[in-house]
């Protein structure tokens, strides 16, 4: 265990898990110091069982027994959650927010005070160490605090630090990335099914397949089009898929997904 810092996170539904999960996976960390705090008591005591990690009945103790503070409740619990703790907050906290579309400016203006503040976007494949965190510190955050939370999502998956105006987008792409994965995934199985696989084969073949492809990808540092072309060969089976995908708009149906999730992302900020 290399990481010497106490982490408490309020919230533990989906993502607060996931984080929980990946973290006592990776061994970064020894789950006697993570804390957790959650609305919901059963949660709070269905997590601490699980992970072994300690469940704190106030949000203060939990705030008071840890270096870095990562708040994970829906966008819409913020505003409770900064109340709640913004006289326990100390300069020498991290804070850290995964909330869609809430503003690092947002967080300052209802904790009224200066704080080490890092706005980050991860997604749910950190529960198995392979997400993908988007990390956006507030300017003026220490190097050291950045380091800090670098590491931490690090052990659950890739890191790349943006500023904050990239993080709405982030939101559409990666954070909710994983569900269109998941529908594309569905599609192909099914797809599989009506030609006459067994469900349970097509599903294997259809992840495998996603999987296989992500690798070479970021093994290869080739580009998305030029793999596709040594797939795709001129008369072949290959071809005849990919023009009935142009013919049902697939390829612009997923930019508007992107999009329109980037804009529900920005409209959360603002509700
Ligand atoms: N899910 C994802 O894939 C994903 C990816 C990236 C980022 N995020 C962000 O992560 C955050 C959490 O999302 P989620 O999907 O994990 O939501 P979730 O499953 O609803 O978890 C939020 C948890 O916080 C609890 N909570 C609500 N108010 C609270 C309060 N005042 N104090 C302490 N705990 C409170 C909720 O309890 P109740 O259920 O009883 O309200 C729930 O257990 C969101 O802001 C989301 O934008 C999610």
């Amino acid at each position: 265990m290399k990481f010497d810092k106490r982490i408490g996170i309020i919230g533990i539904g989906k993502m607060g898990e996931a984080l929980i999960s990946g973290l006592i996976r990776s061994k970064l960390i020894d789950p006697s110091k993570v804390g957790v705090s959650d609305i919901n008591l059963e949660r709070k005591e269905y997590i601490s069982a699980k992970y072994s990690v300690t469940c704190y009945p106030e949000t203060d103790d939990l705030i008071n027994n840890s270096d870095i503070v990562v708040i994970a409740v829906k966008p819409r619990d913020m505003k409770t959650v900064l109340d709640d703790i913004k006289a326990q907050l100390k300069p020498k906290h991290l804070l850290i927010s995964i909330a869609a579309g809430i503003s690092t400016s947002f967080i300052l203006r209802h904790l009224q005070k200066n704080i080490s503040l890092i706005r980050a976007m991860p997604n749910s494949p950190c529960m198995i160490g392979e997400g993908m965190t988007v990390l956006a510190p507030l300017p003026g955050t220490s190097i050291e605090h950045i380091q800090y939370a670098k590491e931490i999502f690090c052990s659950v998956g890739k890191v790349l630090l943006l500023d904050e105006e990239h993080l709405n987008a982030v939101t559409g792409l990666s954070g909710s990335g994983p569900a269109y994965v998941y529908l594309f995934i569905e599609a192909l199985t099914a797809g599989g099914m009506k030609v006459g696989l067994p469900e349970k084969v097509a599903l294997i073949l259809s992840t495998q397949t996603l999987y296989g492809s992500s690798k070479m990808l970021l093994e290869t540092g080739e580009s998305p089009k030029k793999l596709k072309g040594l797939v795709a060969t001129p008369g072949g089976t290959t071809v005849s898929g990919l023009t009935e995908l142009e013919i049902g708009n697939v390829k612009a149906s997923i930019i508007s997904a992107v999009e329109k999730a980037t804009q529900r992302a920005r409209q959360l900020g603002i509700e």
